[in-house]
């Protein structure tokens, strides 16, 4: 154990007496550098601390500090009577291969091992275009969240004692003063009639409609979707494993007659619906088939997973109630939740089902996700009880029809040459198909010139090559100045490629 001092430390060290880090410090980390990158092996003799104090000009207090910190972290030890040596126990690095990688890790593009890759969830995100207006696909204005609602609710809960409580481990299936607050809020605006043992609370939609793949689609079982679909669930039944069957979307929804078709030769487990405004074309699903569809899941015994995400935004009537007020046999597994009615980033959902469908996802989520932001899920119950969300939602409700009769009397009034689509009766998009023989590539790219985007993601809609050219115009994210740019881009665009 005494190779010879070789190492140049004196011309390899460089110190910032200016910087806000300690020297001390800055000396252990170019030390370890040396270490970790195999320039100094282990055993090599270290200088002592008078002479490398001498060599860097720095106080032998601070070498003395700087070899403390590293014996008690294991990079280095002292050996009574002999000096201070690399630790002898360290791994032998071959310094050759590590010629370049004095990097920071950050900087590495390929990992140094194999994982699973699914190339079916490779999608290409708007977010990743560079244009001063983004059109998305019907997601709400965040600039409309109430987080001053949310913030004053968050404070008045954290500065109270006895809800420090909720700082700890709580019950995976979510805060209860929320399952209690929903269990009213649902029964009362959705017709349910739930309790408690009915509700898990999750982090967003996505997590409902992911546990309910996995719950029931091991093994390619069959799930039933609209042809076509909400793009993010397909991808999340295969990844579970299940096979996708379609069946055609008309003005009144899925069809169900198609469904029974298939029941008469398959074993299905479950189909997925978007009842109230089907993603993406965004028709309502009649109640002839809902009745239809209810009674198919439980003479079949299969489970409808009905994914109510915009339930709040309905401009012509009152909203339609959910299959799930029906459901008398447990067959429906409905979910939610508020990032639409309150915030993309407010991640609360909930997931409702009889009891043991609900604790068996439960003891799932519990492996992905111990449990949820309680504390945002405490201010959440005391803005449904004290009528935050209410009047929130009320508010927003208004603001999203005048956007949706904006920008559709736009559409109608200057573009009905080029574009087909109907009035939504309520979420937050339009879907437009583009007239033949145009392209919604062709359309994107000349938009993108003018600093417009669109979902580049389009024809993944048309997984069935129908040739629909349609996409989903998100309406309720842009004010009225960005629908009347939207509208006049695809005008100036759509002059220019006739
Ligand atoms: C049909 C549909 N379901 C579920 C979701 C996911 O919503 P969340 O953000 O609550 O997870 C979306 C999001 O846009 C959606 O469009």
């Amino acid at each position: 154990m005494s190779s010879p001092v070789i190492f140049p430390f004196k011309s390899n060290i460089d110190l910032d007496k200016n910087s806000s880090r300690h020297l001390y410090l800055q000396l252990c980390d170019q030390l370890i550098g040396f270490i970790k990158s195999g320039k100094l092996a282990p055993s090599t003799k270290l200088p002592g601390s008078r002479k490398l104090s001498e060599d860097l000009k720095i106080h032998r207090k601070t070498v003395i500090a700087a070899y403390d910190e590293l014996i008690s972290q294991g990079w280095i030890e002292s050996i009574p009577a002999k000096g201070t040596f690399v630790n002898h126990n360290l791994p032998i690095i071959n310094p050759k291969k590590l010629a370049n990688s004095n990097k920071p890790v950050s900087s590495k593009n390929i990992s140094g091992f194999d994982f699973k890759k699914r190339k079916n969830l490779f999608i290409k995100g708007i977010e990743t275009i560079q244009a001063s207006l983004k059109v998305d696909e019907g997601v709400p204005d965040h600039r409309l969240a109430p987080i001053e609602d949310i913030a004053r609710n968050y404070r008045n809960i954290t500065n109270k004692k006895h809800y420090q409580e909720l700082l700890t481990y709580g019950d995976t299936h979510g805060n209860f003063d929320l399952r209690k607050a929903l269990v009213s809020y649902l029964n009362k605006t959705r017709g349910l009639k739930i309790t408690t043992d009915n509700i898990l609370i999750t982090r967003g939609s996505q997590m409902g409609i992911y546990l309910a793949s996995e719950l029931l689609l091991d093994d390619q079982k069959i799930i039933v979707t609209g042809n076509t679909n909400y793009m993010t669930a397909d991808n999340t039944f295969i990844e579970a494993n299940g096979i996708i069957k379609q069946v055609s979307v008309d003005q009144h929804g899925i069809n169900t007659m198609e469904i029974e078709k298939i029941c008469k030769k398959n074993k299905i487990s479950a189909v997925y619906v978007t009842s109230h405004h089907h993603h993406p074309t965004t028709v309502t699903l009649s109640a002839e088939r809902r009745m239809h569809l209810l009674n198919l899941a439980q003479e079949n015994n299969f489970a409808i997973i009905e994914d109510d995400y915009d339930y709040d935004f309905h401009y012509r009537n009152a909203p339609i109630l959910p299959l799930a007020s029906n459901d008398t046999k447990g067959n429906v597994i409905y979910i939610g939740g508020f990032t639409k009615i309150i915030a993309p980033a407010l991640r609360i959902g909930y997931f409702i089902a009889a009891k043991d469908v609900i604790d068996e996802a439960a003891r799932l989520r519990r492996i992905i996700d111990r449990q949820g932001d309680t504390l945002l899920e405490q201010t959440l119950a005391r803005m449904i009880i004290n009528g935050d969300v209410q009047r929130h939602s009320n508010k927003v409700r208004k603001i999203y029809k005048e956007r949706r009769d904006l920008f559709c009397g736009l559409l109608r009034e200057k573009l009905v040459d080029f574009f087909d689509f109907e009035t939504p009766n309520g979420g937050m998009a339009v879907w437009v198909r583009l007239k033949q023989p145009y392209n919604w590539d062709v359309v994107m790219a000349e938009a993108l010139k003018l600093n417009v985007a669109f979902n580049p993601e389009w024809r993944r809609y048309d997984n069935n090559n129908l040739g629909h050219n349609g996409i989903r115009i998100g309406f309720a994210a842009l004010n009225k100045e960005e629908i009347i740019t939207v509208i006049n881009t695809l005008e100036t665009v759509m002059k220019s490629i006739r």
